[in-house]
This record gives structure tokens, sequence and C-alpha cells, in this order.
């Protein structure tokens, strides 16, 4: 569905369909040039990052395993805990590889933080991060992010894999939620 189909429950479209699969491009081909030569992983994080890896890892021309950790921190909510549970474990050794984490969102940063001290000890070559969105305002702690697709403000948004209660995460667009929604 588009933000229009569901335009009396977000208040703002921040990022059409369109501009992700432009900006996903040009990442894309900064990864392609960045990894030349190396054994990239892309390992996504579930649920929120499986449009992003769809796209993004068909936009690179190099051949890329991908693999899913499942992690959960925030429940049915809308605030980060800092709690973050394993829920499914990579299926890939990491090591000697370059691991190219692909994210959704940055919010507090701290389930990216967490993730990323728990992979630091499993022998990977680099770890690096692609988050398609960022919440600069929102930063708890600093995640070394090396790709990002828009900054974003301090808004709860949805789309594009992006839940509210496990709903809305098959809108094209990423847009607030408007508050009536969940208060
Ligand atoms: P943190 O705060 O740890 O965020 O950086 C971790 C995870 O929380 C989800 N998240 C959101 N989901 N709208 C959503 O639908 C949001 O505005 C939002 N902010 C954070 C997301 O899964 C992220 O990986
Ligand atoms: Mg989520």
């Amino acid at each position: 569905m588009r933000a229009d189909d569901v335009q009396n429950e977000i208040t703002k479209v921040l990022v059409t369909e369109e501009q992700i699969q432009r900006r996903l491009d040009e990442i894309a081909a900064q990864v392609d040039a960045d990894y030349a030569g190396k054994d990239l992983l892309l390992v996504g994080v579930l649920k929120g990052a499986v449009m992003v890896m769809a796209d993004f890892s068909r936009a690179l021309k190099s051949r890329a395993p991908v693999d899913w950790m499942a992690v959960s921190s925030y429940g049915a909510g809308t605030k980060s805990s800092g709690v973050v549970q394993i829920r499914k474990d990579l299926d890939t050794d990491l090591h000697d590889k370059h691991v190219l984490i692909v994210e959704d969102i940055i919010d507090s940063g701290l389930t990216l933080s967490w993730l990323l001290e728990n992979f630091a000890s499993r022998g990977a070559a680099s770890i690096e991060v692609f988050a398609l969105l960022r919440k600069p305002d929102a930063a708890k702690v600093e995640v070394n992010c090396r790709y990002v697709g828009f900054d974003i403000p301090n808004d709860f948004v949805v789309g594009y894999g992006l839940d509210y209660a496990e709903g809305y995460r098959n809108l094209r667009d990423v847009a607030v939620l408007a508050p009536h929604v969940y208060s």
C-alpha cells in the first residue's frame, strides 16, 4: 500500500518509495566499490530490515550472501527498552567475513551497539553498519554507522518494514504515524 491508502493514520510522508530506491542505488554503488574483492556477508535484523535488505541486496552488483538475526528490544510499544534478546541467531560463521549489518532504523542506537558488541568476538574481518533511517536527535549511544540512507526527525515512523504493533510494514513509503493511532 501507499501513504494515500492510510492517509488518516499518518501525519506526514517522510520518504517516498521512489526516494528510497534512488538512495539504495547510490549506497549499493558505494558498497560495491568499498567491498570489491572482499568476502562480503549481509546481515539483516528481523523483521524491520526485510524490505531494505530485499531491495538493497538486489541493487548490489556483487554476489553477497544474506543471513538474518532476530532480536527484540521494543515489544509492541514505541519506545526502546534497551533490553535486547536474541530470538534467532545467525546461521553463518562470521570468521574472516566482511560483515555489513543492514538495519531499518537507528533510533536510540541501543540495539545496534549491543549487536556490534555481540558480533565483536565472532572473528569477523570487519563489521560495518548500513541503516536506511537514522534519528540523530534520539541517540542515547553513539553507533559507528558507515552508510546512512536518510536522517529523519525524532518521531515514530512506520512503513517499508517498520511496524506499529506489526501493522504498516507493507506500506511502501516511510511516514510518521499519527499519535491518535497509538495513544
Ligand atoms: P533502537 O532504539 O535500539 O531501535 O536504535 C531499535 C529497533 O527499534 C525499532 N524502531 C522503530 N520501529 N518505528 C518503528 O516502527 C520507529 O520509529 C522505530 N524506532 C525504532 C526498529 O526495529 C529498530 O531496529
Ligand atoms: Mg522493529
